[in-house]
């Protein structure tokens, strides 16, 4: 027999298959998984990538990332922002509305739509945001091509999305058919409480200010509004135990998908006070990283599965902007280009394993956002991936961040397990720290509902 001619395969790395991990071949044509084997023989490809005692995951999916663009592009672009998230085995990224002007309209969106079209080097998505103004246009926005859906930001953080009334929150949901990614802290307690953030003038205050009661108050309000108006809410970035705890019993008794949880890398790799005394405002984020305690049921809630999905919440400030007295200090700091290796070093000490992380951040987003065609290593899934060095140990240093803001909260701490190629539809995209070729990424899709 002729062989057959296919566009790349990867060869002997251990796959992280949906049945477990195996050393076999995966052969990719036009852009799609077409086989995995143990012997590609019959196949001639026109590329070939040794992954030697090395693991090929999914291309990870970022769920939750601020790109800035348009309007603050001296923070990032989706130029910049994509490049990062290659250099760190990202192939998919889903964008937040908070950019100026806010992703509120359909022409907006496709404003973003059409710059990512030129200039984004992985796939992407992107959100529109809720407000007063757009609940009726609302249904509409969420079904069109490119957004995953609605995102309301029910605290005010970055940015001028606000949703802080109960009226105009119900109506909302009232209106969306798909999930409702919700960033849950009170705005009414953050108001009260903020002039105790000002007269302390110290960062390392930052969850007091913005503290575990001012995100359970707006988590659970949420969810009853959800019950009420039938909505399906995905709860973005949870930081605290008692969110954790609520939803963990709310997810037992509600139907199953009702509720999704996100959390964080930066939640599990820094906790309060060390972090802001060592870090200062780089590690300044809302809702924040909170002390030890939380730290622990946030990865019992990991393991038990009441988190869904992880995500980076990647946002980048300049550090002369971070370096402004606090609270005048912006919150938000980047994380896509170091998601997977600070995930992979959490592997190496032992506290996820390589599956978990495939959960998390590659078929965790694709199951409760439904995102097609992507996340698995399956015959018929698109050919996106990255190939791991579990052994090789990497500082993480701001010079060597490709976001346009220039720096890392990790600066300064090594970590073990670095992603060494990055393959998007079936071409090698990056590779041992180089990116190859131009922007090719596509809008993602997502099943119809
Ligand atoms: O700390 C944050 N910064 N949290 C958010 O939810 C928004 C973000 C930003 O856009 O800077």
């Amino acid at each position: 027999m002729r062989p057959q001619s296919v566009d790349l395969i990867i060869k002997h790395a251990q796959v992280v298959l949906p049945s477990g991990t195996q050393t076999c071949d995966v052969v990719c044509r036009s852009g799609k998984i077409v086989d995995i084997t143990t012997d590609s023989r019959g196949y001639t490809a026109q590329q070939e990538l040794d992954g030697h005692g090395q693991y090929l995951l999914p291309g990870v999916i970022d769920s939750q990332v601020h790109f800035r663009e348009p309007g603050l592009e001296h923070k990032e672009t989706i130029a910049t922002g994509t490049k990062a998230a290659l250099l760190g085995g990202v192939t998919s990224i889903i964008e937040m509305p908070n950019t100026t002007p806010p992703t509120t309209s359909e022409a907006a969106l496709q404003q973003k739509l059409d710059i990512a079209a030129d200039s984004a080097r992985t796939n992407y998505a992107f959100y529109a945001g809720a407000s007063a103004d757009n609940i009726e246009q609302l249904a509409q926005l969420e079904q069109l091509p490119g957004c995953p859906g609605i995102k309301v930001f029910m605290g005010s953080s970055f940015g001028s999305l606000l949703v802080d009334d109960t009226q105009v929150l119900r109506a909302i949901l009232r209106q969306c058919q798909r999930r409702v990614a919700v960033h849950a802290e009170d705005e009414q307690r953050l108001r009260a409480r903020k002039a105790l953030a000002v007269a302390s003038g110290k960062v390392l205050f930052h969850p007091e200010w913005r503290d575990v009661q001012s995100a359970l108050m707006a988590t659970q309000r949420v969810v009853e509004l959800a019950k009420e108006t039938n909505a399906k809410l995905h709860l973005l970035h949870i930081s605290s135990a008692e969110e954790m705890d609520f939803l963990r019993q709310q997810k037992r008794l509600l139907p199953k998908g009702k509720v999704t949880v996100e959390t964080l890398p930066q939640y599990l790799h820094f906790h309060a006070p060390d972090c802001y005394l060592q870090r200062g405002s780089r590690v300044q984020m809302n809702p924040p990283i909170r002390e030890r305690y939380h730290q622990h049921a946030i990865w019992d809630a990991i393991h038990d599965d009441t988190v869904d999905v992880m995500a980076t919440d990647h946002a980048p400030h300049t550090l002369t902007e971070k370096d402004q007295a606090y609270p005048y200090s912006p919150s938000g700091m980047p994380g896509v280009q170091t998601f997977l290796p600070v995930l992979l070093n959490l592997v190496n000490q032992g506290k996820l394993t390589l599956e978990k992380v495939v959960d998390l951040v590659c078929e965790g987003p694709c199951r409760v956002l439904g995102i097609q065609h992507k996340g698995r290593i399956e015959v018929g899934y698109d050919a996106d991936f990255v190939l791991v060095d579990m052994t090789r140990k990497e500082t993480l240093l701001d010079q060597d961040m490709a976001s346009q803001s220039g720096w890392t909260p990790y600066h300064g701490d090594t970590v073990k397990g670095f992603p060494v190629a990055t393959i998007l539809a079936g071409n090698v995209v990056m590779q041992d720290g180089q990116l190859v070729g131009l922007p090719s990424g596509c809008p993602l899709e997502f099943k119809a509902c």
